[in-house]
C-alpha cells in the first residue's frame, strides 16, 4: 500500500513533522513525503492515504499575505529563523483549488501555538474540510503539533507524530 504525506511549512517545523509521520507510517506503507509545490495531481493519483499538512496562520490555513508576512518575520536577525525554499507558496489552499477529487482514505495535521483550538485557531480543520470536499474518505479526527512561540518545535512532537501515524497506519490496516 502506498501513502503520500502532503505538507506546506515556512520555518521546517511543518516539514519535520511530515517527515516524522512518514516514519510512522512506514509500518504499513510505502511512503513519499511532499512539499505542497511539488505534489502534483500524479503524486496522489494511485495513493491509498493521503495525509495533509500545514501551519497555523492567523487562526486558518496560511494565505499568501500570510507566507509573505512569515517570510518578513524570519528577516529579523533575533529569530535566528531559516525560511524553506518554497515557502511563498503556492500553499494547501491554491493547492486543494487545483485538484479533482479523490475517493481516498486521508487525514489532516497542523502545527499551531500551546493553548486551546479556540484561542489559537487550527489549520488541521480547514484542511479537514477541505478534503471532504474533494471526495477524501477523512478516516482519523485532525491532528495538531505544538510549537513554542519562538516557532520552534515543542520537544517530543515528532515523536508524538510517529506515534499517531504509527496508530493511523494500524488503524487502516486492521480495518
Ligand atoms: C503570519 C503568522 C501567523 C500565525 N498565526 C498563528 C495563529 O493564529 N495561531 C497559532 O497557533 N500559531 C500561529 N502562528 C505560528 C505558526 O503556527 C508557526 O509559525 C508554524 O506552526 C510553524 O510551522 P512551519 O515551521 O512549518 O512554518 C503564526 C505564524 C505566522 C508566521
Amino acid at each position: 500500500m502506498h501513502a503520500v504525506v502532503v505538507y506546506e511549512s515556512m520555518y521546517g517545523n511543518t516539514h519535520r513533522i511530515a517527515e516524522a509521520i512518514g516514519a510512522g507510517l512506514e509500518t504499513a506503507f510505502d511512503v513519499r513525503v511532499v512539499s505542497v509545490t511539488q505534489a502534483m495531481p500524479e503524486v496522489i493519483a494511485d495513493a491509498d492515504l493521503v495525509v495533509v499538512g500545514g501551519p497555523t496562520h492567523v487562526h486558518g490555513m496560511s494565505r499568501a499575505s500570510t507566507r509573505k508576512a512569515a517570510v518578513q518575520a524570519a528577516d529579523k536577525p533575533v529569530g535566528g529563523l531559516k525560511v524553506e525554499p518554497d515557502a511563498l507558496g503556492p500553499g494547501l489552499r491554491d493547492w486543494f483549488g487545483s485538484l479533482g477529487d479523490y475517493p481516498v482514505r486521508a487525514a489532516a495535521f497542523d502545527t499551531k501555538m500551546h493553548g486551546p483550538a479556540m484561542v489559537t485557531g487550527r489549520a488541521a480543520r480547514g484542511v479537514t474540510r477541505l478534503l471532504r470536499q474533494h471526495g477524501f474518505n477523512v478516516v482519523a479526527e485532525p491532528e495538531s503539533f505544538l510549537v513554542t512561540k519562538q516557532d520552534r518545535l515543542e520537544p517530543q512532537e515528532e515523536d508524538r507524530a510517529r506515534d499517531w501515524a504509527a496508530k493511523l497506519a494500524a488503524g487502516i490496516t486492521s480495518s
